[in-house]
């Protein structure tokens, strides 16, 4: 081993990838398991290489010395998994749609401000997806009283996001009844872009989970799904309390499929069945 510490030929040294598991919990709240260790280090190379850097020692003092605002942009986007598609989990847009959108017409029509949160947003189709359930069914009035907050902490996608512009695939493989809001991109003839009516009831903001939130809501429904199970359960259990803190109530909590809401917020929330809580107190 080099005196610079573990290299990106020689492979990560123990202590080096426990820093570097440090400050991904520290600074996401993420737990990194030993498994995504030759993914995480393989990712990590390019960055390297690119700041050209010879060891990971290096590496994680730049991190942690505070200096590199910029760099600790590029480990979120190492560190983080974005994988993501409209309508994913259809569930919670069926509960959307028959449960909720009779309401939200009622109140929003007659000037109520009304609240979604998609809290890990990703790329910006769970969101978006949410935003055509809406588009589709409200009125004109109602629609101009309703936001939909979408946050992530990896800029990268949350750029991407606020493109709103998508394979074409994607849309051919969208609901019949909503492929309408999917217009050919005047950049690419391969990838569309989603109609102004759906983008402009979503704001994409920069948030992080693992910290304090500048939102006090209330929210009528957030979205919370497949981040928390990146995270350990006290910092799970410290999420599920916070947005009991901000849900309306009576509102709905969809979490991902492998996630289950646990802890002391257990107790606010009625289990509505697969994946889905209400807000009782
Ligand atoms: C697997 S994607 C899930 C996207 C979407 N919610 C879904 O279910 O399709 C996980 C997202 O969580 C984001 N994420 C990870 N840690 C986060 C944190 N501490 N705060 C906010 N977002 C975080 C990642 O950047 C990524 O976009």
């Amino acid at each position: 081993m080099s005196a610079v510490g573990s290299t990106v030929a020689g492979g990560i040294s123990d202590s080096d990838f426990a820093s570097l598991r440090s400050i991904a919990l520290r600074e996401l709240g993420i737990e990194i398991s030993g498994e995504k260790k030759s993914l995480l280090v393989s990712r990590l190379a390019k960055r390297l290489r690119h700041l050209g850097l010879d060891g990971f020692s290096e590496y994680t003092e730049l991190l942690n010395t505070g200096q590199s605002a910029e760099e600790l942009e590029e480990f979120v986007a190492c560190v983080t998994t974005n994988v993501t598609r409209f309508f994913r989990e259809p569930h919670h847009f069926d509960h959307l749609e028959t449960q909720l959108i009779p309401d939200i017409e009622k109140r929003a029509s007659r000037g109520e401000q009304v609240r979604l949160w998609s809290s890990a947003c990703s790329t910006g189709e769970e969101p978006y997806s949410a935003a055509m359930i809406l588009a589709r069914h409200l009125s004109d009035r109602a629609l101009s009283n309703v936001k939909i907050l979408a946050s992530d902490v990896n800029v990268k996608v949350l750029e991407a996001a606020q493109s709103a512009e998508y394979p074409k695939s994607e849309a051919d493989a969208a609901r019949a009844d909503l492929r309408g809001f999917f217009q050919p991109s005047p950049n690419d003839p391969g990838r569309v872009v989603l109609a102004d009516k759906v983008r402009n009831l979503v704001t994409f903001r920069y948030m992080n989970l693992a910290k304090t939130w500048p939102v006090r809501g209330p929210f009528d429904a957030i979205f919370c799904r497949n981040v928390a199970i990146y995270f350990p359960q006290n910092v799970q259990e410290d999420l599920w309390v916070k947005f009991a803190k901000v849900l309306r109530k009576n509102g709905s909590m969809y979490i991902g499929h492998s996630e289950r809401l646990a802890g002391p917020a257990n107790t606010r929330f009625r289990f509505l069945g697969s994946t889905m809580y209400q807000l009782t107190n």
